[in-house]
């Protein structure tokens, strides 16, 4: 039978604000994420009988139902098997949404090569049963979200500008950093509206004065040293700095390639990548 391909793209919060807790334990968030060009590739091999393998590069990756991609192949279909690759490049624990968008892609995959036929509203209600950020990368790009994550308002701007990721080469845990959590959420803070975000993206010279991150803080006094990198690419050519999601990871953006690359070469012993932005809205599968 034959196999497919898809690749699954890593993600970046260019602002994350908490706007509250709620009683089911998980927080009310505005946040922006935007698609980036840093991805890992999925294949999925149909074998026409029951049972799903997982088998990756990466030796620290679990092949069971620990991994979100088995949990999407078995909630789309518990009849039809599949043998499915991955070639892991997105660092995990990194605020970088790896496992959400493998899970994503998993479910759009999927739902394709075996004909389910589930709707997008059905394949969005999964989406938010495996985790927060899976909504999104059903169709990524550019996306204002609030609740969990899984209320999306995409964005119509296409800013260009040239990334760079430190990942400071260790993991932190997104549960960890809401329960420790340094933000006074008694005070409420007023929403961003869209119109407000759609002028924004035209001034990328105001981000930096008008997009967050809330949980930076919380990271920060955890992690010294992250603040540190922020402080430092703050310091350089690049026009935002910011910790992606529940971090590790420190992005900068600059206006244009040679600045990136520049602004890398003093980051040697930490994990890093250049990358731009993705503003396609709908995942192609070969
Ligand atoms: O949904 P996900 O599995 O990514 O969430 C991991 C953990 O992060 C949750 O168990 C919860 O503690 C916290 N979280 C939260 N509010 C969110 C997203 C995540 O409190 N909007």
């Amino acid at each position: 039978m034959k196999q497919h391909h898809i690749r699954s793209y890593a993600k970046i919060n260019l602002h994350l604000r908490v706007m509250s807790r709620r009683d089911d334990g998980f927080h009310d968030l505005e946040t922006i994420f935007q698609e980036i060009d840093l991805y890992d590739d999925l294949h999925f091999q149909p074998t026409g009988h029951p049972g799903i393998t997982l088998e990756t590069d990466a030796g620290n990756i679990p092949v069971d139902r620990r991994n979100l991609i088995i949990r999407a192949a078995e909630r789309l279909n518990g009849i039809q098997g599949c043998r499915i690759t991955l070639e892991k490049r997105i660092p995990m624990g990194a605020g970088l949404g790896g496992g959400s968008s493998n899970a994503a892609c998993t479910l759009v995959a999927l739902n394709r090569i075996w004909q389910t036929g589930w709707n997008e509203k059905q394949l969005a209600a999964m989406a938010l049963e495996l985790g927060s950020d899976v909504p999104f990368f059903l169709n990524g790009g550019l996306a204002l979200a609030r609740g969990r994550g899984e209320q999306l308002s995409f964005l119509t701007a296409k800013p260009d500008y040239c990334g760079l990721l430190i990942y400071p080469n260790f993991a932190i845990s997104t549960a960890w950093v809401f329960q420790n959590l340094k933000k006074n959420l008694t005070i409420k803070s007023k929403k961003t509206t869209l119109i407000d975000f759609n002028t924004f993206f035209d001034r990328p010279d105001v981000w930096q004065q008008h997009f967050s991150n809330d949980l930076e803080e919380t990271v920060f006094a955890a992690h010294p040293e992250l603040k540190e990198i922020r402080d430092r690419l703050t310091a350089s050519n690049a026009f935002y700095v910011r910790m992606s999601g529940s971090g590790s990871t420190i992005f900068a953006l600059f206006e244009d390639q040679k600045q990136a690359v520049a602004a890398r070469s003093h980051y040697d012993r930490f994990q890093n990548f250049i990358f731009k932005p993705v503003y396609r809205i709908h995942r192609s599968l070969h």
